[in-house]
């Protein structure tokens, strides 16, 4: 562990001496090679990335962020006060960000005059920098220590380094983004963390209209499919490859039955595309498709189902006005 800027903490640094663009090229190369080829929806947030997902949360089509707001802003003093009932604690904030949504909470707390410190946690140093600086100028009175790292490195040091009451926060519906296995054995893990009194706070998108949810992620100016095919253009920039984007195609579809949104890219034509980072060439038939995403879609059934599964219990569903979001609140059992 190597503290940088007082008093943000990185745990970063990577131990086994492999790079970015090796694990970027070796998860490339396992992904291409496997019989449904895939993609880690992870490299979709380069710089470029990054904007365009910007821009995705602000489309009309894209109700999820703008939804979460309205959870957030309407339910901030309930929430504050639930967070609180046991006294001091630990908020701490999986994949913080710019924490926009998050200050919603952090100056309610502070209106309240609540007992807590802030700990963003985010893989961004630079992001945590500069949340570090921003929340200095407009929250002066919260202490603030972020963490850079992933978020299991990080709830390990935080067990070792801050002995009091959590409150874990993981909004956005990221949870949506694992399969289900992985959201089951991630939340076990955050919980393997966690003691009575606890909470974790933890956003997810409802099952809707399904035409709703589909628009949501094939809007009609086509910011999600320069989105997806992002990827494609990132691996030619940063892994040498020679993907002809042009024969590619966004293809989103949900499934009501299981509550989930697929996105893929499709190949137009039958083609080979070599890597030179890989050293591969791989090969795709007309219409192969790369799975790039999934994003699971809840009910209350399906939420407390996973609760009771990962050692939680649901203490408060909070909506938005047309039930479109939840965050929803969870105690330790
Ligand atoms: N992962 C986010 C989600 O599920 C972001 C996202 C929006 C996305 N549109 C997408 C990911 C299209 C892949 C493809 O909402």
């Amino acid at each position: 562990m190597n503290t940088i800027v007082e008093p943000m903490v990185d745990l970063s640094r990577k131990e086994d001496g492999t790079n970015d663009i090796a694990a970027f090229a070796q998860d490339v190369a396992e992904g291409l090679s496997r019989r449904q080829k895939h993609l880690p929806s992870r490299y979709f947030y380069d710089g470029q990335g990054s904007r365009l997902f910007q821009q995705i949360m602000d489309l009309p089509e894209y109700y999820l962020t703008r939804s979460e707001f309205e959870v957030l802003t309407e339910n901030r003093e309930a929430m504050a006060q639930q967070f609180s009932r046991e006294g001091f604690f630990h908020l701490i904030d999986l994949g913080a960000g710019d924490a926009l949504k998050t200050k919603i909470l952090i100056q309610e707390l502070a209106k309240q005059q609540q007992l807590f410190d802030y700990v963003p946690v985010d893989i961004s140093g630079d992001a945590m920098q500069q949340l570090s600086d921003s929340l200095r100028t407009e929250l002066p009175q919260v202490n603030v220590e972020a963490v850079v790292g992933e978020y299991f490195k990080a709830l390990e040091w935080l067990q070792e380094n801050k002995s009091e009451r959590k409150v874990v926060l993981f909004l956005g519906s990221n949870i949506g983004n694992f399969e289900t296995s992985e959201s089951i054995a991630f939340l076990q893990r955050v919980r393997s963390f966690l003691q009575p009194g606890d909470r974790l706070l933890m956003g997810v998108d409802l099952r809707k209209d399904p035409e709703t949810i589909l628009d949501a992620y094939n809007d009609a100016a086509g910011v999600t499919a320069a989105f997806n095919l992002n990827l494609l253009h990132r691996i030619n920039r940063e892994l040498g490859g020679d993907f002809d984007v042009e024969q590619f195609y966004h293809y989103a579809m949900y499934n009501p039955g299981e509550g989930v949104m697929r996105s893929f890219l499709v190949s137009k034509i039958d083609q080979d595309v070599a890597i030179k980072e890989t050293g591969q060439t791989f090969h795709f038939d007309a219409w192969e498709a790369i799975h790039t995403e999934n994003s699971h879609k809840y009910s209350l059934s399906s939420i407390q189902e996973l609760a009771g599964t990962c050692g939680f219990e649901v203490e408060t569903v909070f909506y938005d006005g047309q039930k479109k979001f939840a965050d929803v609140l969870f105690s330790v059992r």
